[in-house]
């Protein structure tokens, strides 16, 4: 399976995420500039693989300038990569894990990118087991149906993916029945690549709109929310894409476990609760248009946020490769009792 990111020959390959499903191809990145186009521009997306692409970025920039002022220019590198997209806050966690490897030299920068790259794959499996066997525990039904929103998996990582981890994890053990995968508006990364990926696992799944969510939840055609995060404040409060919360309030209100499956990276203790998390305004030709095609006017006002909050007190848990999280919906015993001690 060709890996979301990787390095060769002091570039960085990635799968460009904005050509599927239609193409797999393959971007080589040279420079960090390159990097925070390829973030921006959402070819490199999900909080995990950003995260990489950012500590990567730095290894480019640490390989590209040395002698005097060579500091200097790695440090003005690492803050533009850090501030490519401001809400996951992986991205930046990254950059700033690779910088603390400066002093020990651009080999050293690198190792310790390649070392985060190698640690997903182990950090996904952790993960996907734990949130499947917490999914197995608080739902009743022998095989489930799940619905999941954006993509988690393989581009979103690099490696089998949280939440969609989980989901591959419960369709390995034969206790999938099938998934409902949201389209993602505006940019489809539900349609585009979660379908796609779960087209090549073989797991079955069906496609709706966003807005559809809520009515299958509503007419007993679930069992489980499974999502991702991009930043999870000290509170427990989750950002994640763009309709999150509304299929957050929808469990809440039809009594469906909603889990979030995401790494202990994506857990920001400096930001108190959501309501301090900064949440990206996208460009709004993403909204006014649908794959390059107008669909309203093109001078039409637009609100195009990136994420949205989810109040813990929605969530019922939160799971990451080292423990479960109770969210406001679980206390920490029944968290316990169902996942065991971490
Ligand atoms: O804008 P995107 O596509 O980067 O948003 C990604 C998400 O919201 C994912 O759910 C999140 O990053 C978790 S992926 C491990």
């Amino acid at each position: 399976v060709q890996r979301s990111i990787r390095w060769q020959d002091d570039s960085v390959l990635v799968v460009d995420q904005r050509l599927l499903p239609h193409q797999l191809e393959v971007l080589h990145l040279y420079t960090p500039a390159e990097i925070v186009t390829a973030i921006q521009t959402l070819a490199i997306r999900g909080a995990s693989t950003i995260g990489i692409a950012g500590a990567l970025g730095v290894a480019l920039s640490a390989r590209q300038h040395t002698g005097p002022g060579a500091a200097v220019a790695i440090q003005a590198d690492s803050i533009t990569l850090a501030a490519a997209r401001p809400t996951a806050v992986t991205l930046a966690a990254g950059v700033t894990r690779a910088l603390t490897k400066l002093l020990d030299g651009p080999d050293a920068v690198l190792a310790e990118a390649l070392r985060m790259l190698d640690e997903d794959q182990t950090i996904n499996r952790q993960i996907a087991g734990r949130t499947a066997q917490l999914t197995r525990q608080l739902c009743r039904r022998r095989t489930l149906r799940i619905l999941t929103h954006c993509n988690t998996g393989r581009f979103a990582t690099t490696a089998i993916g949280t939440a969609i981890g989980a989901i591959k994890e419960l369709a390995a053990t034969g206790q999938l029945d099938q998934v409902l995968v949201t389209e993602t508006r505006p940019l489809l990364q539900g349609a585009r690549l979660t379908a796609w990926e779960l087209r090549e696992a073989g797991i079955p799944f069906r496609l709706c709109v966003d807005s559809a969510a809520p009515a299958a939840i509503s007419r007993g055609l679930l069992d489980c929310v499974i999502v991702g995060a991009d930043r999870i404040a000290a509170n427990g409060d989750v950002a994640n894409k763009i309709g999150t919360y509304s299929l957050a309030i929808a469990a809440h209100r039809h009594g469906l476990p909603f889990i979030v499956a995401a790494t202990e990276s994506a857990i920001d203790p400096q930001t108190s609760s959501g309501a301090d998390i900064t949440i990206e305004e996208r460009p709004a030709d993403e909204i006014r248009q649908l794959r390059g095609v107008p669909i309203c006017k093109p001078d039409a006002d637009v609100f195009n946020p990136a994420f949205d909050v989810t109040p813990n007190d929605l969530i019922t848990a939160i799971v990451t490769e080292s423990r479960v999280h109770p969210g406001g919906r679980l206390t920490v015993d029944d968290a316990l009792a169902v996942a065991g001690p971490a």
